[in-house]
């Protein structure tokens, strides 16, 4: 089932998640929705806040559906190591049309559970690692317009609440 994405500025978006708790078919459920909306508008990942469920849950795949095995599924994720720094380009589902320049280390490694309640930990570079770096910060409430440099963020929000009067938002 395809959800509806909730966009900015959505005070769910801005609410730490709940820690996943209970592993059963529901989240299961959830999760395979959650890549259905994510191929369907051809993301590259997906936080569970942004389809309006305060969950620290995210799903990940950089290959847009065509390989099964980059299926990526982090539950209660955590950022264990990270190094370097990488200027460079996202966008997020929740904010369309917005492209812009941030700041992410260019390597990390996580640590998540996975859909049955199994730790597991993974290194992430270029993309994989800035992927990480944007859903995580999405099940922590924290939005990628506030790791824009102020000049940005303000061209950005003027750009938001020009669609918004236009009714493209
Ligand atoms: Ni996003």
């Amino acid at each position: 089932m395809i959800l509806k994405i909730v966009k900015y500025p959505d005070p769910v978006l801005s609410r730490p998640g709940e820690p996943v708790t209970e592993f059963n078919a529901e989240l299961r459920k959830l999760v395979a929705d959650m890549f259905e909306t994510t191929y369907a508008e051809q993301g590259i990942g997906l936080a569970a806040p942004q389809v309006n469920v305060s969950k620290r849950l995210l799903t990940i795949d950089l290959s847009l559906g065509k390989e099964p095995k980059d299926k990526l599924v982090l539950i209660n994720p955590e950022i264990i190591f990270s190094d370097g720094k990488v200027y460079a380009e996202e966008g997020c589902l929740s904010f369309p049309e917005i492209r812009e320049k941030v700041s992410r280390h260019a390597k990390v490694r996580i640590r998540a559970q996975d859909e049955h309640g199994k730790w597991f930990e993974m290194d992430g570079e270029d993309v994989l690692a800035r992927c990480f770096q944007h859903e995580i910060d999405h099940v922590d409430g924290m939005l990628f317009i506030f790791r824009m440099s102020a000049l940005k963020r303000d061209l950005a929000l003027r750009k938001i609440r020009k669609m918004q009067r236009d009714g493209k938002w």
